[in-house]
């Protein structure tokens, strides 16, 4: 090769590398951004959106565990896998960066501490207040922080949509009354609460951002625990292809508002 074409090849890279972070990612194509998406809810929002022929940066605290995702993966070419723990305001921060030049059209802010642990049935007495500290870090604060790191790239597209996964234990109008979750509830009553204020700066950038209900779901693992609530929840595919013709549908004039799964009502906080 002679210099001039290595470094004009250099020069096109240069110019055309920070278009795409992602050699998976087709140009053009709408973006979304998904938080724990190595399972549950998270994982079958990638298996829908991909068979859109969407680009899809679905992210996991272990990617190398995670085998279904990976699987998906291998058969959608546009799904880039990250690793990323919302927790880690460093590593929001470094995966922002590494898509500075990326339009996210959704960041969609899934991942979440659910009330699988043992203290979540338990009354006053067996709160674990380690639990509460880190519910707080990863349900509520780090939907905020997600949206403070990727909004330039939500801005830079078209759609520029938050939607984030929220949860009626967390309302006061429609959560059980029960003495119970007081970890999960109380984070996703501050995440609302985070959201319901920053809907007031998304509102004046043109940014819908929504809450979800993704109405009650059987994505807990242990066998026993999924015979016992088969009865009383729904499959994730059905949760996610009723939320996406809710997020298919959003407007600018749904910014703020947390709207269940099935059928848009508005739900109380
Ligand atoms: N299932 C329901 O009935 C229901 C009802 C209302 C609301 N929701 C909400 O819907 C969302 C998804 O629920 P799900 O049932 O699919 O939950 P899930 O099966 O428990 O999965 C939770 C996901 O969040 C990830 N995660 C946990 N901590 C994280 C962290 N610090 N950083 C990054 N990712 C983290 C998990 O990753 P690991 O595998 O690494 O732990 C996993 O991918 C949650 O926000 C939940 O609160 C669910």
């Amino acid at each position: 090769m002679t210099a001039l074409p290595r470094a004009a090849a250099l020069f096109l890279a240069a110019l055309v590398l920070p278009l795409t972070a992602s050699a998976a990612l087709k140009e053009g194509a709408t973006t979304v951004l998904i938080t724990g998406a190595n399972r549950g809810i998270g994982l079958e929002y990638v298996n829908q959106l991909a068979a859109r022929g969407w680009n899809v940066i679905a992210t996991a605290r272990k990617p190398a565990e995670a085998t279904d995702l990976q699987a998906v993966a291998a058969r959608n070419p546009q799904v880039a896998i990250e690793a990323l723990d919302v927790a880690d305001h460093a590593a929001v921060d470094a995966l922002a960066a590494k898509y500075k030049n990326q339009p996210i059209d959704i960041l969609l802010l899934n991942a979440g501490i659910t009330p699988t642990y043992p203290s979540a049935m338990k009354q006053l007495s067996g709160v674990d207040f380690d639990m509460a500290r880190q519910s707080f870090e990863v349900n509520a604060i780090g939907p905020l922080k997600m949206s403070q790191a990727f909004m330039p790239s939500v801005l830079a597209s078209g759609k520029k949509q938050i939607v984030v996964l929220s949860s009626k234990a967390g309302s006061f109008g429609e959560s059980p009354k029960m003495p119970f979750m007081y970890e999960y509830r109380a984070s996703k009553a501050a995440l609302d609460m985070y959201m319901y204020t920053l809907a007031f700066e998304t509102g004046r950038k043109g940014v819908t951002l929504v809450l979800l209900s993704p109405g009650q779901v059987l994505t807990v693992q242990d066998p026993k625990m999924r015979e016992m609530m088969k009865n009383m929840t729904i499959e994730t595919n059905e949760s996610v292809a009723k939320m996406l013709v809710v997020i298919d549908s959003l407007t600018p004039a749904d910014n703020g508002k947390f709207l269940n799964y099935e059928d848009r009502r508005v739900i109380p906080w």
